[in-house]
């Protein structure tokens, strides 16, 4: 994880570098730093917890650090060392003259750090990060040159890496490299910027590159030079960056969540758009490049993806289940990619990714891309990493999420997933026509039902406020809504902190009804469908053994006021998308939740938007 970002040219690169890092805060917020040129002598600025308390230190000395025009800057998301200043970024060496910022993790450290030591390095922190500002030194000893100093250590590092280092001698000059983590270059008038990811450069600059595996490049504000790792020059693949530059304001709202939670009208239309044209039409998934006789003999699907986007994953096996009768295997990629990967050309395989840059997900679309199966991404970031391995890309245009609790792009996957399990349907006529067409107009009108939802969410505020002291809490449903249930657990434990838990209710019984007593909250989702007198059941389970009762519904029905101690009702909806609809008052009871017991909403303890190691 962490964020790195870097200027060289004639302003004042700590304004630049505090700007760029406050946009990259969604990749962590454990500590921050800044390395600068002042006076000729290399500075760092670091300060544990939020950015903010770097920017006080800087602004007591704003006037002599916002002389130097050449910086790098890290924010960082800790995963070797605690989150102090010691281990915050960036690193120097025992000369203080190098200094450096990283983005992953140096797989070998602790070899290399013995190594170092031994020939008399002396280490300051707990990180893994430091052994390259160490390497660096010492190979700058011995050639003089930043770029070979560089090049030669990454030739020593295993893991995953983005890097960039200044060095007090060699003025006005960056080094970036990479490998397996994100890196870019932004080019602008006699100056370049470096960052991890584009709204860190996006005000600045719209031109251009990212960097490729092993490459590294050299930036003076004159000149940009681009080498492999064994030293051949490259040119670098300019592009304009796709991007207008965002004002990330919360409009209003007081966090980012609840704002996000406010666009999922929106974003539906916005997913919908150009894709479902009319009800009578079928699907265009223009990006989808698997030709019409594979999709026909496709056999089996494979969905890999984390958290959240594993969540939308589960909803879409049961609808591709559902509509094209393809069998569909869902599963956690940081456990996909550690057993053997049994997949094939006949094989789909789908990666979810609201950042595209979650590593577990990238390394196991990799595995199987190298088996020969065709990679049909769904993301938010078709510049990511993961849409770069892709052979059809999905864009979820849900615009940039901020919260670090994923709200609007769950839904804009979810949505994805219905187009696309229409998309194969059509294509199979594995479906009743009459059944796509109900479906697509319900599509189109889900938009007004989240805003009715939206629209008396002060009744979803008393509600969780009722519920805001319980140390735990249970969530059950069954079918497609089993993933609702998870996906309401994850949000409310990770903003919250209570202890939350998703069942099949049809489990409830197997054990978990062993905890309940008259504390426990048990919010059924219970929506119109199949397995509906069955959760009715299950409920009346959780109720004799005097559980906390609280219905989620579209039913009407009176009876319910007999069992249940708090019902939400929402508007009624076919049990298929149901997963669309009911997701929207568990994300605002987590945030209510949250609010009232005054967490840190946007930016929950420990947690990091995009988790870029594996
Ligand atoms: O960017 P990704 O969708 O690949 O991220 C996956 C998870 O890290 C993410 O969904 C995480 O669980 C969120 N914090 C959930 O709110």
């Amino acid at each position: 994880m962490c964020g790195i970002v870097g200027y060289v040219g004639n302003k004042k690169a700590v304004d630049i570098l505090l700007e760029g890092l406050t946009s990259l805060e969604y990749r962590g917020y454990d500590s921050s730093g800044v390395a600068l040129n002042i006076d000729n002598k290399v500075q760092l600025f670091k300060a544990a917890g939020k950015l903010q308390n770097l920017k006080d230190i800087v602004n007591k000395n704003y006037s002599e650090i916002s002389k130097s025009t050449i910086g790098i800057g890290h924010i960082r998301w800790a995963t070797h060392g605690a989150p102090t200043v010691e281990n915050a970024h960036p690193h120097s060496c025992n000369c203080g003259r190098v200094a450096v910022v990283h983005n992953g993790i140096i797989e070998n450290y602790k070899e290399l750090r013995e190594k170092l030591e031994k020939n008399g390095c002396t280490f300051r922190s707990q990180t893994d990060t430091e052994t390259v500002a160490h390497l660096v030194a010492s190979k700058f000893a011995q050639t003089q040159d930043l770029t070979e100093a560089v090049r030669l250590a990454t030739k020593e590092i295993e893991g995953a890496y983005a890097l960039c280092v200044i060095h007090q001698d060699v003025k006005n000059t960056i080094v970036a490299t990479r490998r397996n983590a994100p890196l870019l270059v932004g080019i602008g008038e006699k100056e370049y910027y470096v960052a991890s990811d584009v709204p860190a450069i996006i005000q600045y600059t719209k031109q251009a590159f990212y960097l490729d595996d092993n490459q590294i490049v050299t930036l003076t504000p004159d000149s940009m030079k681009l080498i492999d790792i064994e030293n051949n020059s490259i040119s670098p693949k300019i592009e304009t960056l796709p991007w207008e530059p965002v004002a990330l304001s919360k409009m209003g709202y007081k966090h980012f969540m609840l704002k996000e939670i406010h666009e999922q009208p929106d974003v539906v239309r916005n997913v919908l758009s150009g894709k479902l044209r009319a009800i009578d039409e079928n699907i265009t998934l223009n990006e989808v490049t698997l030709d019409k006789d594979k999709i026909k003999n496709l056999n089996r699907i494979q969905i890999v993806a984390c958290g959240t986007s594993l969540h939308a994953a589960m909803v879409g096996k049961y609808i591709i289940e559902d509509f094209c009768g393809i069998a569909v295997d869902v599963e956690p990629s940081s456990e996909y990619i550690y057993r053997k990967t049994i997949t094939d050309k006949n094989t789909l395989v789908i990666g979810v990714s609201q950042s595209g840059e979650t590593a577990d997900t990238i390394t196991a679309v990799r595995q199987a891309k190298s088996k020969g199966s065709h990679i049909l991404i769904i993301t938010n970031r078709p510049d990511s990493t993961m849409a770069r391995e892709a052979d059809s890309l999905v864009p979820v245009n849900a615009g940039i999420e901020v919260s670090v609790a994923a709200t609007k792009s769950y839904m804009a996957q979810l949505i994805s997933f219905y187009l696309i399990a229409i998309y194969i349907a059509e294509i199979k006529e594995s479906i009743d026509k009459k059944e796509l067409s109900d479906l697509k107009h319900e599509l189109i009108v889900l938009p007004q039902k989240i805003e009715k939802i939206l629209a008396h969410k002060e009744d979803i505020q008393k509600c969780s406020k009722a519920f805001s002291s319980s140390k735990d809490f249970i969530f059950i449903a069954r079918g497609i809504n089993f993933p609702t249930a998870l996906e309401g657990a994850l949000k409310l434990k990770e903003i919250s902190y209570i202890n939350a838990t998703g069942y099949t209710a049809g489990e409830l019984k197997h054990g978990p009804i062993a905890m309940l007593d008259e504390t426990m909250p048990v919010l059924s989702i219970l929506m119109s469908g199949k397995v509906y007198d069955k959760i009715l059941s299950n409920s009346e389970e959780a109720k004799a053994r005097n559980a906390r009762m609280i219905a989620l519904t579209d039913s009407v029905d009176e009876k319910l006021n007999e069992l249940f101690d708090n019902i939400i009702r929402i508007p009624e909806i076919s049990e298929i998308l149901s997963p669309a609809l009911a997701i929207v008052p568990l994300q605002l009871i987590a945030y209510y939740i949250a609010e009232f017991l005054g967490k840190d909403v946007d930016q929950p303890r420990n947690l990091a938007k995009s988790v870029t190691v594996e």
